[in-house]
This record gives structure tokens, C-alpha cells and sequence, in this order.
């Protein structure tokens, strides 16, 4: 698929309501978490995420991405050792549910998505945060006013599943060019499933997957060092996600 293409099509997914539609994003949306809800959250953050193999609390379903969603600001720091100060970059940041929060650990928070539409309702999702700055990105490339050398912690969650494997190697190029030295990246990547695939049907979501050594070359071919993989099994399947940090040397 063309580039203008592949920006077409989340641009229509994303103007024909896919935050609005999706069933792990309901909480944003104003759903109030269960008390088995909040139960699945204690389940999480409770695990130890020292380990290189993370085994989730129970089969996947739509309540654990939500629960994961949810307690994203407390695993984070406990499976990486990131900055917690400085300027965090949210690359495919959505309607702004990750910014939201980084807004309260950071100095400065930038947020990209590929869509003009979602990068509208961020915008006005975030009105009352003054740290947060949104951006358009291109289908492989970070905007220019975020400046070489200028980020402290890129994150890049549930993005890189979706796109061309080329898209993803030239994005973390563009992130190696505006981490600051000693900044890191961190991104998650599907594993163990559709290791050679590039592209998915048209308007859906696609999952295009990683094995350990192509999350490597990802990492070395960008000119980050790796510092730590980390795989997030599941007891019902062999597909993981496999989280990556890397450092800008
Ligand atoms: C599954 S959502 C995750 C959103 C957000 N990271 C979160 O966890 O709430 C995937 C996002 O990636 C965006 N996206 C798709 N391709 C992209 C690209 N090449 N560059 C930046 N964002 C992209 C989509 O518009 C969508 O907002």
C-alpha cells in the first residue's frame, strides 16, 4: 500500500470513530471500571516485571486490555528504568489516553498520531494540560518541530502492529535523530504470529509480528543500543508482546 494510501486509511478509521468503537478504550469514554475490573488491575500491577517473561494474570480478553490500559503508568516504570523528567514523546499517541498522564511526570509532552482527526480530538481531550503539544506525523516520519536531540522517553504502545515494517524502521530511525543522548525508546511489537507478513485487508487493524532477532535489527538498524526485551506471555496462546528499550548512545 501507497504511503497516501496507508494515511487515507487511518484517517477514515479514525473519522468513522475507532477510539468510539473499540472495546479496549471504553474507560476513556466514560465507563466506570467493575469491582472484578479494579480486581484484574491489582492482578497487574502485581506482577513481576523483573522477569524477561511476564506471564499475564488470564487469557486475553478485552477486560485485561483495559485493565493493562489502565495501570499503563505503574508497569511502565517497574519493566524499564526510564526518565522521569525532561520532554516524553507519545508516537501514535491516539486521542491522548497515554499523554494524559505522562502530562503529570514530564516538563513537556509531544504527541503524534498519523491522523489529523484524532490528533483534533487530543487536542481538545488535553485543553486543560499547558505541558502538551500534538503533531500530525507522516506514515514513516516524525514531524520537524520536534527538534534533533530534544526527548527524554519515546513511547510508542500498540502502534507498530499496524504498520509496514519499513514505516516502523524509519520512525525509530527519526526517534534514534530526536532522543537526547542516554534517551530511551520503548515500544511494544506482536510476537510469535505473522512473522513475514507487511500488510493487512484494507480498514482493519493489522498485526504484523516480530521474533526476537527482527526486534533486534529494528534496534541496531536505527542506531540504538539495546537495553532491555521483555516478553508479555499469555496462558492461552503462544503469541506474546515483546516490549523493546532502547538507548540513543
Ligand atoms: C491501537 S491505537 C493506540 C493508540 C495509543 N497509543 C494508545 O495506546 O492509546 C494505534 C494508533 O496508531 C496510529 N497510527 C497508525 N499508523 C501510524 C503511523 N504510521 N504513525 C503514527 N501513528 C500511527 C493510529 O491512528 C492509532 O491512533
Amino acid at each position: 500500500m501507497k504511503s497516501d494510501e496507508f494515511r487515507r486509511m487511518w484517517d477514515e478509521m479514525q473519522r468513522d470513530g475507532y477510539f468510539t468503537n473499540h472495546p479496549h478504550y471504553t474507560d476513556f469514554l466514560g465507563h466506570t471500571p467493575s469491582k472484578e475490573d479494579l480486581e484484574l488491575d491489582n492482578a497487574v500491577i502485581a506482577l513481576n516485571f523483573e522477569t524477561q517473561n511476564v506471564s499475564m494474570p488470564v487469557p486475553y480478553s478485552d477486560s485485561l486490555e483495559r485493565s493493562i490500559k489502565r495501570t499503563e503508568s505503574l508497569w511502565l516504570y517497574k519493566m524499564f528504568d526510564l526518565p522521569r523528567t525532561g520532554t516524553a514523546l507519545d508516537i501514535g499517541c491516539g486521542f491522548g489516553r497515554s499523554v494524559s498522564w505522562m502530562a503529570d511526570n514530564y516538563d513537556k509532552v509531544i504527541g503524534t498520531d498519523i491522523s489529523k482527526h484524532v490528533i483534533a480530538a487530543a487536542t481538545k481531550n488535553c485543553e486543560h494540560l499547558d505541558n502538551i503539544a500534538f503533531y500530525v506525523n507522516g506514515p514513516d516520519s516524525l514531524p520537524a518541530d520536534i527538534l534533533p536531540a530534544s526527548v527524554d522517553v519515546a513511547y510508542i504502545f500498540t502502534v507498530l502492529q499496524h504498520i509496514p515494517r519499513e514505516y516502523t524502521q524509519n520512525i525509530l530511525c527519526s526517534v534514534e535523530r530526536v532522543l537526547k543522548p542516554g534517551g530511551r525508546v520503548v515500544f511494544n511489537l506482536l510476537s510469535n504470529v505473522n512473522e513475514e507478513l507487511n500488510e493487512g485487508e484494507k480498514h482493519t487493524e493489522w498485526a504484523i509480528g516480530y521474533s526476537e532477532d527482527q526486534a533486534r535489527n529494528l534496534l541496531r538498524d536505527s542506531g540504538l543500543r539495546e537495553e532491555r526485551l521483555v516478553y508479555w506471555s499469555r496462558p492461552e496462546t503462544a503469541i506474546n508482546w515483546l516490549w523493546v528499550s532502547g538507548i540513543k548512545q
